[in-house]
């Protein structure tokens, strides 16, 4: 018998239950059908798509095409993990073009739930979205869509004031109807405040054990890919022998606290 369909209610109650909510990004049907099977709960079609899948150097090239028919491609190989899809970089600069550019993901890619990068500046985006009965997942700390304001792929929330910032964003994004939240490459202590703080589930990725869950890039936890591994990524694949069993080893590590480990925090 396979186990119900994962919903935006259900993702609130595993936190209040105290569940760790395992989160991996998928582009196509096969791997998605893969992450299904091993029991991933949240599927994120993200718009590192753009990076892993396109070779761009950022995410900003990611056109809202690109990720509706990666979003399509995804759906069509998953049952029960809830579908998460990006609005890409320019995609939200007002309520009305959220809403629309969002409806595409849903409609045509049959995305569940959206997500968008931002705190204060995108709360009332967020209130209009939920308004239109369109669930959104918020994103804060490191937000590769802002890269060039960044000025890199830099930890955020290091000093207090910036910190108090992010918790006050994280307040709002809840208070505005968000139904999740991604936080990423922030202090561990800050995962754990932000997540004990709030009532909707926090995902961090860079962000301690402390979260509600946890996300990682799909072709970083299988050890693909050039250059300098990001700290807070693992290579499950390294042990595992094969894909599958990578990623059910990386669902058990986050549901038993294993993942991240202190040597994956900041
Ligand atoms: O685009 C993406 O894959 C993401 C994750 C890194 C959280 O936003």
């Amino acid at each position: 018998m396979t186990s119900p369909a994962i919903t935006v209610p259900e993702l609130a109650a595993m936190k209040s239950r105290g569940e760790k909510i395992v989160v991996l990004t998928a582009y196509d049907a096969i791997f998605a059908h893969t992450l299904d099977n091993a029991g991933v709960d949240v599927i994120l079609v993200g718009d590192s798509l753009g990076m892993v899948i396109q070779g761009h150097e950022t995410t900003l090239p990611t056109s809202l095409d690109d990720m509706v028919y990666h979003t399509r491609c995804v759906a069509r190989g998953t049952q029960r993990a809830l579908l998460l899809a990006d609005l890409p970089f320019m995609t939200y600069p007002t309520p009305e073009r959220a809403a629309e550019n969002a409806a595409r993901l849903i409609r045509e890619g049959h995305a569940q739930m959206v997500k968008l990068e931002g705190g204060r500046n995108r709360a009332d985006i967020v209130r209009f979205l939920v308004g239109q009965g369109i669930p959104v997942c918020g994103h804060l700390g490191l937000l590769p869509q802002s890269i060039n304001h960044l000025g890199g792929y830099l930890v955020q929330g290091r000093e207090d004031r910036a910190a108090q910032a992010l918790l006050e964003d994280a307040l709002l994004l809840q208070e505005a109807g968000a139904g999740l939240l991604v936080v990423e490459c922030i202090p561990a202590a800050l995962g754990d405040e932000i997540a004990s703080a709030l009532d909707i589930p926090v995902i961090g990725i860079g962000a301690g054990v402390g979260c509600d869950g946890q996300v990682l890039v799909l072709h970083d936890l299988l050890g693909l890919g050039e250059g300098k591994r990001p700290r807070f990524v693992k290579d499950f694949m390294a042990e595992a022998g094969d894909i599958p069993s990578a990623i059910r080893a990386y669902a058990l590590a986050v549901r038993s606290g294993r993942f991240p480990a202190e040597e994956h925090s900041f």
